[in-house]
């Protein structure tokens, strides 16, 4: 551990600023875990060792079947853009369905739990997965026209639909690319753009919450926003949330909307045969957001991913066949993708799929839920651990329920809120693992590996086999392995799993992922060109990574990423206002929530109704995740001499910290005005913040 402050200055880089807190202790696996993991033997670190990269992840790809085996690991010829097991031909659909039916054919792929717990449970059996996969994939070729190579958007929800879409585009080389269903038609409309689609699959409506959420409206906004754009879309496709009867009200548009229950009838029974796809062809898009600018289309190979999460799944979710695995994430991000649909059914895995809310209609449903299907692996964020803990601390007890797996994603976690998940949900019998990870790399980066190594709470762990992280400071030094100083994580070496580029973007790639750290731009040596997460990070003196948060001005609101620029110029289309600043205020449930800052243009006055403008504005363009919790109408921003909004100060503000040195500004005066309107007239005590918040802003 470092003794330097943590506090940033002007002589201390935002990278290196150190960070205090106490070493939390050890955790070993139980026994009983130990005994049945699919990964027990500690060589493979010395197999996944650098001196054996690439050719170690072979291990991984031969968890798949493929169609014609590859000649070449990794290709780095068009370094930093990598090319995983070339020459090889394979079909992702197959891998998930097809070749499972000898053995499982009628084992549960899918158990599917409605919202409404008075509605039966839905299990789909691999064959009927195959069934309603290869009808639809037929719908897709024979009535939408798409072929291999095509892009689709999906606007949907989570219903069993959903996976059957996405397994029946890959079945056909199509590359789809989900929208969040919570995201709005506008939201939906840019990925529809960026992604040239001309399809859009969407459903009539669903559960969320105890409400039925009429959904179609947003493909009408979508489709008309993404025309404004330059996109048209010439057939929305609609699955019903209950076949035969329309839980929406808005209207079919002739000629473009079509039911997808009435025109499965005509292909009942067809079989489709998987088209077998070069390993380096993309399987979907997944836009993230950034700081700057639009959302990044992430774009992800068939074969490298495909191996990368069969054999994530295998080692660090420890999935076998017989295991019933829970995770409550959604299938429109990154973590539903591979560790819902991909990753469990490469594995034949039983994929529960929960269409609502975690505390609907109490905070005891999970629970309930994973009574009834006797899950033995849960997976979900720090977002819902504390929400479960602060509406239902004892819930877990009530239940008779066995977890032994257990696994944390999307945020850092809180070593108390860890023990909780620890004691109470995992009833001290489960092991846990951390997984830092990100929308780009596919699967898992940093965790511990269940039976081998210990948990330690708040701390991700080490590399997984692999993957070798190293921290650079600004200046691309390496910080001491195990120093405990704060830093820059990336990682040293490509993986199976990473995406290939941005779509269309490839110079927003090499930017924003390798610029930094390059070590010669020209080089076809991947040594040359470290990955950068975008994430502060520690290490401890056991080599375990701390993950800070991220470095650039994305709040991470339960769990998801938002840009702090796509909110502020969300609320820059409200008529009145002139500008917009973004901060994250710690929030116990959400981990963040954005406060937003907002000045006039001269001649209106602040009032309730432009409030309210900036608010619609934020949720028609974004979505309600993305909903401030505060809008303020501030007489003028903090700005530096040269005009920069200084968003460090607004963010000490709303989380009551120190203010620090203000008297370099253009406007100081304003300062204690802002403060006055946020905190009241009296001084309040400032608090201690955590490191995120700290540092936020910081470049100014
Ligand atoms: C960012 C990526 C792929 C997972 C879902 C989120 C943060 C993710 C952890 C963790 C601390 C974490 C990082 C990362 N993050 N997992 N276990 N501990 N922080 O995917 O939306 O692409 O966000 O989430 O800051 O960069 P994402």
């Amino acid at each position: 551990m470092s003794d330097r402050e943590p506090v940033a200055s002007a002589e201390t880089s935002e990278a290196q600023i150190a960070v205090h807190w106490k070493e939390e202790a050890l955790i070993h696996p139980s026994p009983r875990f130990i005994a049945q993991a699919n990964l027990a033997d500690p060589s493979v670190y010395e197999r996944f060792a650098l001196d054996n990269f690439p050719e170690c992840f072979k291990e991984y790809a031969d968890l798949l079947s493929w169609d014609r085996y590859w000649h070449t690991t990794l290709d780095t010829s068009d370094a930093p853009c990598w090319k995983w097991f070339v020459g090889g031909r394979i079909n992702a659909c197959y891998n998930c369905v097809d070749r499972h039916l000898p053995k499982y054919k009628n084992k549960a792929a899918i158990l599917f739990v409605p919202e409404p717990e008075d509605e039966p449970l839905v299990a789909l059996t691999y064959r009927e997965l195959y069934v309603r996969v290869n009808e639809f994939a037929a719908l897709l070729r024979d009535f939408a026209g798409l072929k291999a190579g095509d892009r689709v958007t999906l606007h949907m929800p989570m219903t069993p639909e959903l996976p059957i879409t996405m397994l029946a585009c890959a079945r056909l080389g199509i590359i789809h690319s989900e929208v969040f269903g919570g995201f709005s038609g506008q939201s939906c409309a840019g990925r529809i753009a960026d992604s040239g689609s001309t399809v859009l699959i969407t459903v009539d409506g669903y559960h969320r919450n105890g409400a039925m959420i009429d959904h179609k409206v947003n493909a009408d906004i979508a489709v008309e926003a993404a025309g404004e754009l330059g996109q048209s879309v010439d057939k929305v496709l609609i699955w019903q949330r209950y076949p035969g009867k329309s839980v929406s009200k808005t209207p079919l548009v002739k000629g473009r909307d079509y039911i997808v229950n009435d025109l499965l009838k005509d292909f009942a029974g067809r079989r489709v045969d998987p088209v077998s796809m070069p390993a380096e062809d993309p399987l979907f898009l997944m836009y993230t957001s950034g700081t700057t600018g639009k959302p990044k289309g992430c774009q992800h190979s068939i074969g490298g991913y495909m191996a990368y999460v069969a054999g994530t799944s295998k080692y660090i979710q420890d999935i076998h066949p017989e295991d019933v695995y829970w995770c409550m994430a959604d299938i429109g991000w990154i973590t539903g993708h591979s560790y819902i649909v991909y990753g469990p059914l490469a594995l034949a895995a039983s994929s529960v799929i929960y269409e609502g809310v975690p505390v609907y209609p109490d905070a005891g449903r999970p629970w309930r839920i994973a009574e009834r299907l006797d899950v033995n692996i849960f997976h979900t964020a720090p977002t819902t651990i504390r929400m479960l803990r602060k509406a239902g601390p004892d819930e877990p007890a009530k239940y008779d329920y066995h977890f032994k797996h257990m696994t944390t994603v999307g945020e850092p976690i809180e070593p108390e809120v860890w023990k909780w998940y620890y004691e109470v949900v995992g009833k001290g019998e489960a092991v846990i693992v951390d997984t830092w990870w990100q929308t780009e790399n596919g699967g898992f980066l940093c965790s511990t590996v269940p039976a081998l190594t210990p948990m330690k709470p708040g701390s991700t762990g080490p590399g997984v086999p692999g993957i070798h992280p190293v921290i650079y400071d600004d200046d691309g030094n390496e910080i001491e392995t195990g120093s405990g100083i704060a830093g820059n994580i990336c990682i040293r070496n490509p993986w199976p799993g990473s995406f290939q580029t941005i779509w269309k973007d490839r110079q927003r790639y090499v930017d924003t992922y390798y610029a930094k750290y390059c070590k010669d731009p020209k080089s076809k040596d991947w040594r040359d060109w470290p990955y950068l997460a975008g994430d502060g990070a520690t290490q401890a003196a056991d080599g375990y990574y701390r993950i800070l948060g991220r470095i650039d001005d994305v709040i991470n609101v339960a769990g998801h990423r938002l840009g702090t620029k796509e909110l502020e110029s969300a609320a820059l289309m409200v008529e009145e206002i002139a500008e917009a600043a973004v901060v994250p205020v710690a929030d116990e449930i959400k981990g963040r929530t954005p406060d937003i800052y907002v000045s006039l243009k001269p001649g209106f006055e602040a009032n309730k109704e432009t409030e309210a403008k900036v608010v619609k504005a934020i949720e028609g363009t974004i979505g309600k995740i993305a909903r401030p919790k505060h809008v303020y109408i501030v007489p003028d921003m903090p700005k530096t001499r040269s005009g920069k909004i200084m968003r460090r100060v607004l963010a000490a503000i709303s989380n009551t910290l120190d203010i620090g040195d203000v008297t370099t500004l253009a406007n100081p005066d304003v300062v204690e005005e802002i403060r006055v309107l946020v905190q009241g007239k009296e001084k309040v005590a400032t608090k201690e913040a955590p490191e995120d918040l700290k540092r936020f802003g910081e470049e100014g």
